[in-house]
């Protein structure tokens, strides 16, 4: 059998992992608020319409911050019309999704649910429509205490301590044509400049992300981050990065190596984010928040978008996942944590319904797809110090990426208590032996081995846990070294504890 041998040590270390790199996202978008994390009619909906069993598995899920309210439904969205009673509250067009916004879950409701589940916020501002003035009204609103008209309104709506909301997003994809308000880079590097001056003034503990390509293969690619750098570098903490990969064409091979694209992205932000940084002599590197990533079936989209006129809350891309989607989602999550040194956010697109691990429908149980068990699992146990490793093995050829590893993996070391897990994926078609060294850590003992074989298998309401991992034979350690089969085409979770010393 091929072998991928990988030396793990922990003087190798990359930086620690973030736990903000466990993100998801919410959107104004399809069912995500309204029949999914906000369902009135629901029989596991509490007073205010938040249904518990999507926050039980939010919470299950090791969701750490949420980005909210867009996405592209943000580049429109007037945020006062979601606050105060709600029968005042206006109904307006979404042009974004073809949508009408009710307004009845607003900034307050989120942030209700929000404390619920024990996440942080990240909060997007509009830059489409509007510009400085309403990104600092929404500010005041949220993180100022009183005395002022947006603070004092606040409280008139039942909130008196401010929020704190430390994580701002400077608009959603303006490099977008389809994006409401697209601008060109030297137009939103400007507003984005402008606006992260005056939100500093309001609340200097703010950490801010300028908007980033919404894709790697856009044209303005690169071109566009360095031009908005030029305006943003010194106002802001992070560039955003947004990517999806689309398995619609059947190509199992290319599609279970996204994350070599993945990779390269990360790769050519951070090159041109210190391009910028070397110009202008700027000491600080900036991060990347990768704040939207998922596997998506985008040629659905133009379908729903097409099939009906202005109606709330439509069913929109509620992708049913596969066990192969949820190897290249474990996948993804490997490349986020390999870069913890310059990807500080991570959020995955969306949360609940739409492209998202959780689904709901009306009346019964929200249920788990694929996609959740990866997730949940990494976000459980990737927690210390990630690990640099090169793993040296097979290769094999993709139609998309050429010729790739076949292993993809990352090691994460938990000094206190001193525990290891790695995160391996083979993307190849034949199983593999995975031989670790790991005689740089003499006390540790093999724990548990849990591993998810692609396939086109898929959860569903009435087969909610078809895909789920299976637990592998325990490994072993010998002499400092441990060998693991790795499944064709699977996901693996392997992890290792200390030796008891009794
Ligand atoms: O997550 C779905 C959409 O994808 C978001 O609204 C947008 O930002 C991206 O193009």
């Amino acid at each position: 059998m091929n072998t991928t041998r990988v030396t793990i040590d922990p003087s190798f270390r990359i930086a620690e992992a973030d736990r903000q790199l466990f993100g998801s996202f919410v959107e104004h978008m399809g069912r995500c608020v309204y029949g999914g994390i906000f369902d009135p009619g629901h029989p596991e909906a509490d007073s205010l319409g938040l249904r518990q069993d999507v926050l039980r598995l939010t919470r299950e899920l090791g969701v750490t911050v949420v980005r909210y309210p867009g996405g592209n439904f943000v580049s429109g969205y007037r945020w006062e019309d979601g606050v105060g009673p709600t029968g005042d509250r206006p109904r307006r067009l979404d042009l974004a999704w073809k949508s009408i916004e009710t307004n009845a879950f607003g900034l307050n409701e989120f942030m209700t649910w929000a404390q619920a589940a024990g996440v942080e916020p990240m909060m997007a501002v509009n830059l489409g429509t509007r510009g400085v003035q309403e990104a600092c009204d929404l500010l005041e609103y949220a993180n100022h205490p009183g005395g002022t008209y947006f603070a004092d309104l606040r409280r008139k709506h039942g909130v008196d301590a401010p929020y704190g909301i430390r994580l701002w997003c400077l608009g959603n994809e303006l490099d977008g044509p389809w994006q409401v308000g697209h601008k060109t880079a030297t137009e939103y590097g400007r507003l984005a400049a402008e606006t992260a001056r005056a939100m500093k003034l309001i609340d200097p503990r703010i950490s801010l992300v300028a908007c980033g390509s919404s894709n790697r293969s856009m044209p303005t690619f690169a071109g566009w981050e360095a031009t908005v750098l030029e305006h943003v570098y010194e106002h802001v903490d992070y560039i955003s990065a947004h990517t999806y990969y689309d398995p619609s064409d059947g190509d199992r091979a290319s599609i279970l190596a996204s994350a070599v694209d993945m990779d390269a992205f990360i790769n050519d932000v951070v090159a041109t984010a210190d391009h910028v940084a070397a110009k202008h002599r700027h000491r600080r590197r900036l991060k990347i928040s990768f704040d939207e990533w998922n596997v998506w079936y985008q040629q659905r989209l133009q379908g729903d978008l097409d099939r009906r006129g202005w109606v709330e809350a439509p069913a929109l891309i509620e992708d049913t996942f596969t066990a192969t989607d949820a190897v290249v989602v474990g996948d993804l999550l490997i490349t986020l944590l390999r870069h913890a040194d310059r990807v500080g956010v991570a959020c995955q697109a969306q949360l609940v319904n739409v492209i998202a691990p959780i689904r709901t429908v009306s009346g019964r149980p929200a249920w788990r797809q694929s996609i959740f068990h990866p997730f949940a699992l990494t976000s459980r146990y990737a927690r210390g110090t990630v690990l640099r490793t090169e793993p040296d093995g097979p290769t094999h050829d993709t139609a998309r990426y050429g010729e790739v590893s076949s292993v993809d993996l990352v090691a994460v070391h938990d000094e206190e208590p001193g525990a290891l897990a790695v995160f391996a994926v083979n993307r190849g078609g034949d199983d593999l032996t995975l031989d670790l060294d790991l005689r740089g850590f003499p006390a540790l003992t093999g724990a548990e081995h849990v591993a998810l074989d692609a396939s086109s298998e898929s959860n569903t309401t009435n087969h909610p846990d078809r895909v789920i991992p299976q637990a592998r034979p325990r490994p072993v350690v010998d002499a400092g070294r441990s060998s693991v089969r790795l499944r064709a085409a699977s996901w693996n979770l392997i992890r290792y504890t200390p030796s008891r010393s009794d």
